[in-house]
């Protein structure tokens, strides 16, 4: 087991009803002027935003509001947010939302904070990020862990890159957490949550150390919980207790509590982000058509972890080693088609793409040259390529 330190402040109030506590949180954690972020409607039409505006009436709590986020929230509009936030003098932004509401909050906190810094330098490196405004959240879909995460992924769509940003600052003060705000999701979007909870973890547990087991433990016991419950998730959106678990493991798989004492990988969501910045696809069916293909590449680097994962997630219990670890990625693959995700390019709409496309993500997935990605293999922009072409039919 590595090193590691683990702080996740996030306070989390979960179950039906939770929602009702969100004037009381935002007045905890000292919000008197909020500025709600919220994306393309789904809120409003639940009736979950207009509740949130009725307690804050209530509670004579001054708000305004900041909707249209898009999935894979993009820069211009952000800064249309830190304009609103100072004309307004926010100084609580609470996100309504999924993952890009939240991004999108965190990257409003940040740029309204220190608004003599363009944001965008925050994600560049060019600035270091100090401090923000506190973020709050109540999320409507399981999936990308943004509630309690230190990470937040925005678009700059001059450049079409999509950057990820860790920082301490990036974690909400709170996260209202009522599954029953699920039901209304798509079947589509409820899958790509499933296989974006699968990947937070899976990105943690295929990395180069040995003797981990409480990690692993909890990380394999993470796969198997999101697998079962995201199956009968998908046969009824409105079930009540697979949505509670789903919603429960999305924000445990991407805390870091699935990875500690570990480094993380996180290689196929930087390749996909690639994908997601040029094509906007949907954050996790970038993953699933990647993660196989990955995976096969991988696979000789660490015969025996492959094999672990194939028998404690799934239950695949062959003599063969290599047998094992084969079948445990073919086993997941299969389950990515029957959540009706994608696993190859033409699966995910963008077709088979010309070799000069796949030289050129590859390349600005280094960063033109400037990082590899990964822990199990470290990639360059040839390994990348490599990952991108077998995802390629
Ligand atoms: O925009 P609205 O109308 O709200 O509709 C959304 C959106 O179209 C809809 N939706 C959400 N809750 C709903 C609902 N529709 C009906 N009923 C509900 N209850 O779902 C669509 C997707 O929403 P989005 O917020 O984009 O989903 P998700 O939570 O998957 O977030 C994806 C974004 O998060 C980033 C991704 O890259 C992507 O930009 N990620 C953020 C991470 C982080 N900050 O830690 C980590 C992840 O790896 C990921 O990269
Ligand atoms: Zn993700």
């Amino acid at each position: 087991m590595n090193e590691f330190a683990f702080h996740t402040p996030t306070e989390i109030v979960f179950g039906k009803g939770a929602e009702a506590k969100t004037s009381a949180l935002i007045q905890k954690y000292g919000g008197s002027r909020v500025l709600i972020v919220y994306g393309g409607g789904s809120a409003v039409r639940s009736g979950l935003l207009g509740q949130i505006e009725n307690q804050l009436k209530q509670d004579r709590i001054e708000y305004r509001l900041h909707g249209g986020v898009k999935p894979n929230p993009i820069a211009s509009h952000i800064r249309e947010g830190i304009k609103a936030a100072l004309d307004f003098q926010a100084d609580f932004i609470l996100a309504v939302g999924g993952g890009s509401a939240i991004d999108e909050a965190k990257a409003i906190a940040h740029g309204a904070k220190t608004p003599q810094t363009d944001f965008l330098a925050f994600w560049t490196g060019e600035a270091e990020l100090t401090a923000s405004l506190p973020v709050g959240t109540v999320l409507t879909i399981a999936a990308a862990g943004s509630e309690t995460s230190a990470s937040a992924v925005i678009t700059n769509d001059e450049t079409e890159q999509k950057r990820g940003l860790g920082s301490p600052h990036n974690r909400p003060c709170f996260a209202v957490m009522n599954p029953e705000w699920t039901f209304t999701l798509p079947k589509a979007q409820i899958a790509c949550g499933i296989v974006d909870i699968m990947m937070h973890t899976l990105e943690r547990y295929f990395t180069p150390v040995d003797g981990n087991r409480m990690t692993d433990e909890i990380a394999e016991g993470l796969l198997r919980v999101t697998i079962d419950s995201g199956r009968v998730a998908l046969n009824n959106p409105s079930d009540y207790d697979a949505m509670s678990e789903l919603m429960w493991c999305g924000s445990l798989s991407h805390s870091g509590l699935t990875g500690l004492g570990r480094p993380i990988d996180f290689s196929v969501h930087q390749m996909g982000h690639e994908l997601g910045a040029r094509f906007d696809v949907s954050h996790g069916a970038s993953l699933s058509a990647l993660w196989g293909s990955w995976a096969e590449l991988c696979r000789p680097e660490d015969i025996k972890r492959f094999a672990r994962y194939a028998q404690s997630v799934w239950g695949i219990s062959c003599l063969d080693v290599g047998e094992a670890a084969r079948a445990g990625i073919e086993q997941t693959v299969e389950y990515f088609k029957e959540l009706r995700m994608p696993t190859c390019f033409t699966e995910l709409g963008i077709g088979v793409l010309p070799e000069e496309d796949i030289l050129k993500l590859a390349e600005s997935c280094t960063f033109h040259g400037k990082r590899k990605i990964g822990q199990l293999m470290p990639l360059d922009a040839e390994g990348i390529a490599k990952v991108y072409r077998m995802a390629n039919r």
